[in-house]
């Protein structure tokens, strides 16, 4: 019985060490370390301001993020900019939006939402760290995620960062070899190199800084409300334990009388 127990928790723990980096799909997925990981984690606000420069910058180009409502930029826990630090913001990169009323485009405001972008048929990025979700092991009790993060975040960052240099064209079309994505070939070219970005905070653009910086700018975008989230859950827990706490004591003392004469030493009624 002792011998069975052991065999099924080194089973146990031999899985969950191997689906550690098996996360979106078959690719390989690195187990970076994001400040919002564990119950604690938090958004680091200048690697937002960070990712939403190369997202602006770089993704932009290609992909939208439609779902993301330009004011949320100035929401706290996240971007955390003034209004008129967005309005600056919209201004600089000329946003626009379409207008279906107008039936034109016109200059967006904070009440619209980034723009779609269709153009070379990219998937919109809003969601796509939660689509793209991983490190679901052990058998699917996603225990994986609590300790290495839910693995949306970090498929991003490899994504950007595992290119093997190698293309091939297939049917006409140019696929570049890239180690994460599942199957192994991305129509994507690889979108950053060295210094694509100038940070205004110093930090160097290296590659894998900026594939990071994005990645947790697009967790953001998926999930913006994740420290108001976390606050409210450690705030039920504190609160589920004082009431365990006080349960306790009523129960004895409501028991206690019983008890005693149970015991033959009930003090006299
Ligand atoms: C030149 C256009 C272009 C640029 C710039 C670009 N992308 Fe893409 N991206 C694409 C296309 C096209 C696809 C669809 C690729 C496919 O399915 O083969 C794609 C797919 C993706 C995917 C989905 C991969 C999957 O698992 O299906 C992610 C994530 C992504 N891009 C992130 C980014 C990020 C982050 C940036 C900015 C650093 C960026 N892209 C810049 C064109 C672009």
């Amino acid at each position: 019985m002792l011998r069975k127990l052991a065999i099924s928790t080194t089973a146990a723990l031999a899985l969950s060490s191997g689906a550690a980096l098996a996360a979106g799909g078959s690719g390989y997925v690195e187990n970076y370390a994001f400040s919002f990981e564990g119950p604690f984690g938090t958004y680091d606000q200048n690697q937002l301001q960070r990712g939403l420069q190369v997202f602006t910058e770089v993704c932009a180009g290609c992909h939208g993020i439609q779902y993301v409502p330009l004011r949320t930029l100035a929401d706290e826990g996240g971007i955390g900019w003034t209004e008129d630090e967005v309005r600056a913001y919209i201004d600089a990169n000329f946003i626009e939006v379409y207008d279906p009323d107008l039936e034109d485009w016109r200059a967006a405001t904070p009440n619209d939402n980034f723009p779609a972008n269709n153009g070379v048929g990219a998937p919109d990025l809003s969601l796509m760290a939660k689509a793209r979700a991983g490190f679901h092991g052990p058998e699917g009790l996603g225990i994986n995620q609590l300790i290495y993060g839910i693995g949306g975040p970090e498929y991003i960052a490899s994504l950007l960062t595992h290119y093997t240099g190698e293309e091939i064209e297939q049917y006409g079309a140019v696929l570049y070899e890239n180690e994460t994505m599942e199957g192994g070939l991305i129509s994507m070219a690889p979108p950053l190199w060295d210094d694509a970005v100038e940070y205004a905070d110093g930090t160097p653009a290296t590659v894998d800084q900026m594939a990071q910086d994005v990645a947790a700018f697009l967790m953001w975008t998926a999930e913006p409300h994740m420290m108001a989230r976390k606050q409210m859950g450690l705030v039920a827990i504190l609160i589920l334990g004082v009431f365990s706490v006080l349960l306790y004591l009523t129960n004895k003392q409501l028991w206690a009388p019983v008890k005693a004469r149970a015991k033959g030493t009930a003090p006299a009624e």
